[in-house]
């Protein structure tokens, strides 16, 4: 039975939608991944408000295939970072390719990670294999990684710094945390200020030209 409808209410800003768009970019391109925290408070309830930000991402039949875990119990953060750099060490010194390594190599990291307890929030990410009454969920990880996308961005317009944070495998977070399992750990987002003097990778982002296309090459060969 189809839901009843109700009318769209639209986000109508007092712009262009190229003023628009083009604020949106300038905000969205001052934000960095941070690996350098402060230890300055974040109020709970700015957890829930980026938190609600991001739970209103599309998903696959509505499902909402998601779960957000905040953190800031200074005994779990610590365990948390125990078992993740003990991936990562096993990461660095075993598991990745040279190839790899080689690629993290301009990021400058290792397999210390002192921000999973100096951060005072960890946001971990579950996606939920089936929903907590049992039933079917679809298209898991694009829905997941797009809530993700808003809560990042959410951090970023608080004013805040996150870094996506994958020490795979990541089993070690279900079980710390006592997850039901339904829940797989997603990413690892702390979240906080930069710590003063914090400094980021001098990257290049790809050019428009590189990411966008238009329609179709003139002398395509795709069928
Ligand atoms: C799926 C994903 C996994 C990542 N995992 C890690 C990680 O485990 N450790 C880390 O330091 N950075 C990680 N990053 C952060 C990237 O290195 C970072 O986004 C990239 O270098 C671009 O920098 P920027 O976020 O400042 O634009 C990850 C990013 C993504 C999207």
């Amino acid at each position: 039975m189809p839901l009843p409808t109700i009318p769209i209410v639209r986000f109508s800003p007092d712009l262009s939608p190229t003023e628009g768009a083009c604020r949106f970019f300038e905000v969205m391109n001052r934000r960095r991944s941070v690996r350098e925290f402060s230890d300055r408070p974040v109020a709970p309830e700015v957890i829930e408000w980026i938190v609600r930000s991001a739970g209103t991402a599309p998903s696959g039949a509505h499902k909402q295939p998601w779960r957000f875990v905040a953190v800031s119990d200074p005994a779990l953060k610590r365990e948390i970072r125990v078992a993740a750099e003990a991936e990562e060490r096993e990461f660095y010194e075993r598991r990745a390719t040279p190839e790899w390594l080689a690629d993290l190599e301009p990021l400058g990291t290792d397999w210390h990670k002192p921000f999973l307890e100096t951060a005072p929030w960890l946001i971990v990410v579950f996606k939920l294999a089936k929903t907590d009454d049992g039933c079917g969920v679809y298209y898991t990880n694009e829905s997941v990684g797009i809530a993700c996308g808003l809560l990042l961005a959410a951090i970023h317009h608080a004013g805040l710094s996150a870094l996506t944070h994958t020490p795979s495998p990541m089993g070690f977070l279900a079980k710390i945390l006592g997850r039901p399992p339904n829940e797989r750990p997603f990413l690892l987002i702390p979240v906080g200020y930069p710590a003063d003097g914090c400094r980021v990778p001098d990257l290049a982002r790809k050019p428009l030209e590189e990411i966008l296309a238009w329609n179709r090459p003139a002398a395509s060969t795709h069928q």
